[in-house]
């Protein structure tokens, strides 16, 4: 049942116009489907549509129905034979959106119908070619009770509406943009809204809405302000102006992720888009930016150029990706942006790469594209694209994806398009660079320094190596941009001159490592430098570098590459832990250099913050063989207890003096400094004692907006106090009714290291406010529990029972969030023989389900081979 880029070949049919006709029903909505259609293949060829889950009402050829024998129809196509060059179909289908748990269709959600189409959920709405190389023009006319779904959108402009009798009403939409039927959506709904509008650079003057629950206006006018500044962002950053007259976004409750880029009609998880100083946190209000831009570029990289097929998911999510990045970054710290990114890269996507589901950034194969929405495809791919920029440089990119928007605007294109739009604009051949693509799996670039002190010159040994994943034994070396600087003992930068340049080199430079090993020798060099390798983590490589711990810590102090400074940072934590774990006691190095960081910290508050926090210990296990949570979770305690210690005062002090003052204001600097005084709380409260609860909980109360509450919370959240309970009992009173702020007050216990919290998470899930078929509920409980290292990986195989539990009975309802859960089981392998044993039964024990969906059991059987 695998699906191999190989056979991909073009389709027999062509889809001029699709005119839809919908009659809204939670029970029984009917379907009209009207389709200009030629076709394009060989003569025999029949016509195959996509169906699922679809009561076939009829089928009419050219205004003639057809009788039984004409056609034949099976649970996923309606085949229909000996057709004319050109024609029309009529197809009238009916489905039960109230009952659609999967949310991929047409759904309902707290009341109101809205859709998910990407990536195969329009053959749920009716009999399509649904796959993303079809590109037609879209007319959809809704019907609905005028009371209850006052409100009625779909893609492109409103042409009419108007009022019928029997107190219903109707409205029809018309999007002028070809586009593939993964791009559909409809809404309908009894809706609040914000209004405002965007002139774009041609002087276009566009209309933008959001639509949310009634009560939430407020809370969608941080999305407001970052869809306006996305919109200008892309004109100036990359060239794209808007093209309808109208952009709206829809906020709904039960989404299966985080949001979709339908033309001109936005869907977003509520989770991404509502937004109060009470209610939501820093990394909300930042994630809102992000994504709200992320899905507003995607008019450009993925509906007006969209994919040709999935096997190029990357083509568009990468891509876009890379500029939601670009946009978060300028309007916040560039240095504080690549940390975030860097930490979600490895946390995520190293994790895969080197499990049993690694695959390349475009894969060869799937059963569920579902579950090809991956960390890979997204973040990997991004990666590549600034690969891309660095090999290339700033300006020929621009010119690369001017080129590549002009020549493909209109089409459904591929990576190789894309690769070849930078070929063309650079003049470079970039056929090893296509490896990236290809190759799943972290390189790992080794260095090793040669200074010969008479001859003043550094001979830099870079090596690559990439180990087999699976269905790739074999690796070629690939065309990796290294950047890197030389730093002195004193801190100072050296210049980089290579052999054969007769000026002085600059102090920082790009090599591009092709060859399995290469030499890069460099002259002039004054004393032994200390490498700086891989500044701005210049590639999604582990570069491994052999400093001394006073090296790193003058990296730390010294490196005038910011990501460098905190990668050193990390690491020197990351070799102390690892040595704790054998015994010794914490590097007295680190815990020293930390005081400079804390001496520094007003200069630059986020970034300080992101300096003091420790590596995560999830991250710490991917550097062991074998994984041991416990011995991982000790260690990290006690550095953590050893560095409050060293600098308690330090750390007072910066939390006196960083307290809330004058109105919130969700930019980078105000929630710098609350993510900076939030780092002292957590060395404040490192020990479980009475006086660490008290200030916990008195950080809570004080607080004034969410990002302080939940770190007052997360403080208590290991400590035994009955403080503990007080504030979370005082939290969940406060705001019982808002269920995306529950969300967070069940995830912190979730993430709780105390002994009961397997206890306590199977608790919450029969709490009124947990809902398995709300996905945000799931990951927000269950999500957060796996992440858990310590507690998911308890040695009674308790917290592997609870998710196995959950994702079986998942399954039958949401397939796609099912697997998605699944993936806690991804790492198995790297745990000793009796975890292994524990997550093997679990595995089997589901696979063993008769009925077990496609999706789940591609992930489960895929992580057990
Ligand atoms: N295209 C959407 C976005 O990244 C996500 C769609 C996810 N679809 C899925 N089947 N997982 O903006
Ligand atoms: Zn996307």
């Amino acid at each position: 049942q695998a699906i191999h880029l190989k056979d991909y070949h073009a389709p027999d049919y062509k889809v001029f116009e699709i005119a839809l006709d919908f009659v809204l029903d939670p029970a029984a909505t009917r379907v009209g489907a009207r389709l200009r259609m030629a076709r394009t293949g060989a003569e025999d060829a029949p016509l195959v549509l996509n169906g699922e889950a679809l009561k076939l009402v009829s089928v009419a050829l050219d205004g003639k129905l057809l009788a039984k024998d004409e056609y034949s129809v099976d649970a996923e196509h309606l085949t229909i034979p000996n057709l004319p060059e050109k024609f029309v179909l009529d197809i009238v289908t009916e489905i039960a959106p109230e009952q659609n748990t999967l949310l991929s269709g047409l759904y309902t959600s707290k009341g109101m119908f809205c859709t998910q189409c990407e990536a195969e959920g329009f053959r749920r709405i009716t009999y399509f070619l649904d796959r993303p190389d079809v590109l037609a023009v879209y007319t959809t006319r809704i019907e609905a009770d005028r009371k209850l779904y006052p409100v009625l959108l779909s893609n492109g402009n409103l042409i009419t509406k108007g009022d019928l009798p029997g107190g219903r009403h109707f409205a029809v939409w018309r999007d002028p943009f070809p586009k593939p039927c993964y791009l559909f959506a409809l809404v309908a709904g009894d809706l609040g809204r914000i209004e405002d509008e965007f002139v774009t650079m041609s002087g276009r003057k566009v209309d933008l809405k959001i639509f949310v629950e009634h009560g939430n206006e407020n809370k969608a006018l941080y999305a407001m302000d970052s869809l306006k500044r996305a919109m200008k962002w892309d004109e100036e950053a990359y060239g794209r102006e808007y093209d309808l007259d109208i952009f709206m976004i829809v906020a709904v409750s039960a989404f299966n992720f985080g949001a979709m880029e339908n033309k001109g009609l936005n869907i977003f998880n509520d989770k991404v888009l509502l937004a109060s100083p009470e209610t939501a946190t820093d990394d909300d209000y930042g994630r809102i930016e992000g994504v709200v831009a992320h899905e507003y570029f995607h008019n450009w990289s993925g509906d007006r150029i969209t994919c040709r097929d999935w096997f190029q998911l990357s083509l568009k999510e990468g891509f876009t990706v890379f500029r939601d990045q670009g946009f978060s970054a300028d309007m916040r710290s560039h240095a504080v942006k690549r940390i975030e990114e860097v930490r979600a890269l490895r946390l995520r996507q190293f994790q895969e790469d080197a499990g049993p589901l690694a695959h390349p950034v475009q894969p060869q194969s799937y059963i569920s594209i579902d579950n090809f929405y991956t960390a890979t495809i997204y973040e990997k791919g991004a990666e590549l694209i600034g690969m891309l920029k660095t090999l290339v440089g700033d300006e020929t990119y621009r010119k690369a994806t001017d080129l590549y928007f002009a020549r493909h605007d209109g089409q459904a294109a591929t990576v190789e398009d894309w690769v070849r739009c930078f070929e063309e604009a650079s003049g470079r051949d970039l056929s090893q660079f296509r490896l990236w693509y290809a190759q799943a799996g972290t390189p790992v670039v080794g260095a090793k320094g040669l200074y010969d002190k008479s001859t003043k010159t550094y001979t830099l040994s870079l090596a690559q190596t990439l180990r087999p994943t699976p269905g790739q034994p074999e690796k070629k070396p690939m065309h990796i941009p290294v950047r890197l600087g030389f730093i002195g003992k004193s801190g100072a930068s050296l210049p980089l001159t290579l052999e054969g340049e007769n000026a002085t080199g600059p102090e920082e430079r790009v090599l591009e490592l092709t060859e399995a090993s290469q030499n890069f020798v460099f002259v002039g060099v004054e004393e032994e430098p200390i490498l700086s390798l891989g500044r701005g983590f210049s590639a999604p490589a582990v570069f491994a570098v052999d400093h001394s711990p006073a090296d790193r810590t003058t990296l730390m102090a010294h490196d005038p590459d910011s990501f460098n400074r905190w990668e050193a940072g990390q690491t020197a934590a990351r070799a102390a832990m690892m040595a704790m774990m054998q015994g010794a006691s914490p590097d007295p190095l680190y815990v020293a250099a930390l005081g400079p960081v804390l001496d520094k910290a007003m200069e630059d508050m986020a970034f300080a913050a992101n300096m003091l926090s420790l590596p995560l210990e999830s991250e710490i296990a991917m550097a062991m063989p074998v994984v041991d949570p416990d011995a991982i979770h000790a260690a990290r305690m006690g550095l953590v207890k050893t560095v409050a210690a060293a600098h308690r005062a330090k750390f007072a002090e910066l939390y006196a003096a960083l307290g809330e003052d004058g109105p919130f204001s969700p930019e980078a600097k105000a929630a710098g400094k609350r993510a900076l005084r939030n780092a002292c709380l957590r060395y404040l409260t490192a020990e479980d004692d009475e006086a660490a609860a008290t200030l916990a909980h008195r950080h809570y109360l004080s607080a004034t907006n969410m990002t302080d509450m939940i770190a007052g919370l997360a403080a208590l959240t290991r400590m035994s106090s009955a403080k503990k309970d007080e504030a979370f009992t005082h939290f969940h009173d406060r705001f019982a009714k808002d269920a995306l702020v529950l969300d967070k007050w069940m995830g912190l216990q979730a993430g709780s290291p105390r002994a009961d919290t397997v206890v306590r998470v199977r608790a919450l899930m029969e709490h009124a406010a947990f809902d398995i078929k709300n996905p945000n509920r799931v990951r927000a409980l269950v999500g957060a529990f796996s992440a858990n290292q310590l507690r998911f990986h308890a040695a009674d195989g308790s917290g592997y029972a609870l998710v196995g539990d959950v994702v079986r009975k998942l399954d039958g309802i949401n397939a796609q969030v099912a697997a998605r859960m699944a993936g806690a089981f991804e790492t198995w392998r790297r745990f000793d023989p009796a975890r292994q044993a524990l997550i093997r039964a679990e595995l089997e024990k589901t696979l063993a389900i008769s009925g077990i969906s496609s999706n789940l059991f591609e992930v489960m059987s895929k992580t057990l081979a």
